[in-house]
């Protein structure tokens, strides 16, 4: 198995004095995560399948960066519970949780295609207060805490402007295991009416592309906290709304969300619900439908991917 580029330098000269904070600590994991990231790209993967049609792709790199965050967090805060993908846990701190997806966009990451991150959101009583997304594929650094504006490689975002649907581009991050077709009459519900509608494959990018004015809006289901605990904070703090499909404040534990910048919000959520069936009842058990536990052992195994050709 490869070693981890950076965990020597991370327990030595990288090592942050005792109290360091929570941002520093997650911008410390995400950085490791990254490193991690990037050379599994260039290398030979080992893929499994997880989840309910065994078709849901987990990778050695999802295994190694989770090890690495995990490592980082307990190092410096060995009290606090730890919410991560594949099953790390942390300690039993009730006031404090690290909410980590190691590898978002997996499905990218398998086919090669970059784009794909690392998330650490954490949460202190309830509220997240600090959040870390990291695309070491395009050297993009997102961060942001609660007070403070969110930012892009240390440089405030801020959401986009755009006031007319016909000129927004949205994304979705509808789960592949979706009630059946629920997610294309969403498409056919807003498609007409905005610029384009994309689905990118790594809902905290999506996310992260809200905040930063890039896209104008995106809308997922069946998400896990994982998947949206930094970005949320990151749109918000770039001046974006953060809602569930009904208009509520989105709470990260929530399956489904609606996100913009604000100004389209009222467009996007009247689309949604203009059009039958494509907002299921709130007590709907499509919207309430779990995939496979982050401990569910993967069900089946491929021989090892085959690593890109050289150039
Ligand atoms: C997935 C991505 C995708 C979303 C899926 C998620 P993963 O996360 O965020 O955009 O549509 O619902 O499961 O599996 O790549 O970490
Ligand atoms: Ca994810
Ligand atoms: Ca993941």
């Amino acid at each position: 198995m490869p070693s981890d580029p950076l965990s020597e330098s991370a327990r030595t000269s990288h090592d942050m004095a005792p109290g360091a904070t929570v941002i520093d600590v997650a911008h410390q994991a995400a950085r490791r995560a990254g490193a991690i990231i990037r050379e599994g790209l260039a290398r030979a993967l080992q893929v499994d399948y997880k989840g309910e049609g065994a078709n849901d792709p987990v990778t050695d790199v999802d295994r190694r960066s989770e090890a690495a965050i995990a490592e980082t967090i307990r190092a410096h805060f060995p009290d606090h519970r730890i919410l991560s993908e594949e099953g790390t846990t942390g300690g039993q701190d009730p006031r404090w949780r690290w909410i980590v997806d190691p590898l978002d966009g997996t499905v990218n990451y398998a086919h090669r295609l970059p784009f794909s991150c690392v998330s650490i959101g954490v949460e202190h009583d309830g509220e997240i207060v600090a959040g870390v997304v990291y695309n070491p594929l395009a050297e993009e650094f997102f961060a942001a805490e609660q007070g403070k504006p969110a930012t892009l490689n240390g440089a405030p975002i801020h959401v986009s402007a755009t006031s007319e649907l016909r000129r927004a581009l949205l994304t979705s991050a509808f789960g592949a295991w979706e009630a059946s077709g629920r997610r294309f009459d969403r498409a056919h519900a807003l498609g007409p009416h905005v610029q384009a509608l994309r689905d990118l494959g790594s809902a905290a990018l999506e996310l992260c592309y809200v905040a930063a004015g890039r896209i104008d809006g995106m809308g997922g289901s069946t998400l896990n906290a994982w998947d949206v605990a930094a970005g949320m904070l990151i749109v918000r703090q770039a001046g974006g709304q953060v809602t569930d499909p009904y208009g509520d404040p989105f709470k990260v534990d929530d399956k489904s969300l609606v996100v913009s910048n604000g100004i389209l919000h009222g467009a996007i959520m009247a689309r949604l619900h203009g059009a039958s069936e494509v907002i299921p009842p709130k007590d709907s058990t499509d919207l309430a439908k779990e995939p496979a536990s982050p401990n569910t052992p993967p069900t089946t195994t491929t021989a090892a991917d085959t690593a890109p050709a050289s150039p």
